[in-house]
């Protein structure tokens, strides 16, 4: 398993943040999500001072969907990055965290009336809309209220990356955005700029998530920019603006060649320098959307052994206390992690084993053929690279309890997210009057 951020082997037991996880699991109690806070600031730090250019404004807007707890809120606000939310739910908690509403960017491919006016009533900063209904509506609310928001247009500019089939957004058929081939494009933004409370900044798009082929998102840019300019040109508008999304690449295993951010920054800045030079254009400022790459690593899922089993047909499993609940990604997209015994880090990894969580679901599978140390009741496993997508997928399924999320840093601890409780399980729950 590769080691990130403040990750130490300390005589055989995983160190995450200075603490050990037998201490962590100790203290909270297994599963558990660890985050590295230390690797989620240095990750937040390196979009903001990279993705920089002396030609426009720039801005790193955190895709929340990937992992939002007050505490990233917190962290977002101290580096200077935006928010962006897809749901009023999200929204919600972004607010009740007091992050500064105008950093906040809402998307969404279906928002309801409700998802709009509180977009109105929060002041979000930047309504990206869908399509074309979401345009009428949002305009007549703002004219209601008599407020003016700022909006752009999720475009889709159909470049297939490389990706999961569930996880490409940009292919003609996916259902985000409006094409920038449809004859009708330029009609659609006129019906923006009528509206008299929308205030039209320019065009979105997010051609995927987990891309690796940097080349998809080079294209990305000049596709972008050359139909930024032909609209500005057709219907006579100045465009301030462009963002070009998420989806930057991650390492799980062996099989991913991640993107460095660093370079990749300062690459994607240079390629839009050139491009509006040549174009003979401006852009006020340009905006991008990492979430993944920014928690992805920094999280991990620590896991206790209850069991173990060697079947007739020869597969030895590991049972954990946790699984598909926590972390659907494998049996949802066949995602592939990877992980030790994290109290027998100096034993020799030579069991080839398959973990498997506690569902009532062959599929509960956390990974197939995975090389460990001889595990036994009571060791620790931990699954690295789990900070995103794992506790904002996680579930109730068998009426598993979320776990918690706890930040180490520095040798400290602090509790970000509590583990919910049987109480919890049954809150909502309501009896028949018979
Ligand atoms: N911006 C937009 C408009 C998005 O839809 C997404 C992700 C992002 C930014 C952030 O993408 P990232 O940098 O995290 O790749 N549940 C899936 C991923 C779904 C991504 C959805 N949109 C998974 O677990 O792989």
């Amino acid at each position: 398993m590769r080691y990130f951020g403040t990750m130490k082997n300390n005589n055989g037991i995983l160190e995450i943040g200075g603490v050990s996880i037998k201490e962590l699991a100790k203290e909270y109690k297994t599963p558990l999500y660890i985050m590295d806070q230390q690797l989620i600031e240095d990750n937040m730090k390196k979009y903001i001072d990279n993705f920089k250019s002396d030609k426009f404004k720039t801005e790193i807007v955190y895709a929340s969907k990937a992992f939002l707890s007050k505490a990233m809120c917190q962290l977002a606000d101290k580096y200077g990055l935006s928010m962006d939310a897809v749901s009023a739910g999200e929204l919600y908690t972004i607010k009740m965290a007091n992050f500064p509403m105008n950093r906040v960017h809402m998307h969404g491919n279906n928002k309801s009336i409700e998802e709009l006016e509180m977009c109105l009533d929060l002041g979000v900063g930047i309504v990206i809309l869908d399509n074309i209904l979401e345009i009428e509506r949002l305009g007549e609310l703002a004219d209601e209220k008599n407020k003016k928001i700022k909006v752009m247009l999720r475009v889709n500019i159909g470049i297939d990356a490389h990706t999961h089939e569930y996880i490409r957004t940009s292919k003609h058929s996916s259902k985000f955005g409006e094409s920038i081939f449809d004859k009708n494009i330029y009609g659609i933004v006129e019906k923006i700029i009528n509206y008299k409370n929308l205030e039209f900044l320019g065009f979105h798009c997010h051609i995927g998530s987990q891309i690796f082929d940097t080349k998809a998102f080079h294209e990305g840019i000049e596709t972008m920019l050359k139909f930024t300019k032909s609209v500005s040109e057709k219907l006579k508008i100045n465009i301030q603006e462009m963002n070009l999304g998420g989806g930057f690449g991650v390492y799980y295993t062996e099989e991913d060649t991640e993107i460095d951010v660093e370079k990749f920054m300062h690459s994607m800045v240079e390629h839009i320098e050139k491009t509006l030079e040549k174009e003979n254009m401006n852009l006020e400022r340009v905006s991008i959307e990492p979430g993944r790459s920014i928690v992805g690593n920094a999280g991990g899922t620590l896991y206790s052994v209850g069991g173990t089993k060697e079947t007739y047909g020869g597969v030895k499993y590991v049972f954990i206390d946790g699984g598909m609940t926590d972390n659907i990604r494998p049996a949802l997209y066949q995602a592939k992690y990877e992980a030790v015994l994290a109290n027998k880090l100096n034993e020799k990894p030579e069991e080839i084993v398959t973990i498997a969580g506690k569902c009532c679901e062959s599929g509960d599978l956390i990974g197939k053929d995975m090389k460990l140390a001889k595990a036994c009741v009571g060791d620790y496993v931990f699954v690295s690279t789990t900070g995103a997508y794992g506790y904002s997928m996680s579930s109730n399924y068998n009426k598993a309890l979320r776990p918690a999320v706890v930040f180490v840093k520095d040798g400290k601890t602090a509790l970000s997210i509590k583990r919910e409780t049987y109480e919890d399980l049954v809150s909502k729950d309501i009896f028949l009057n018979l």
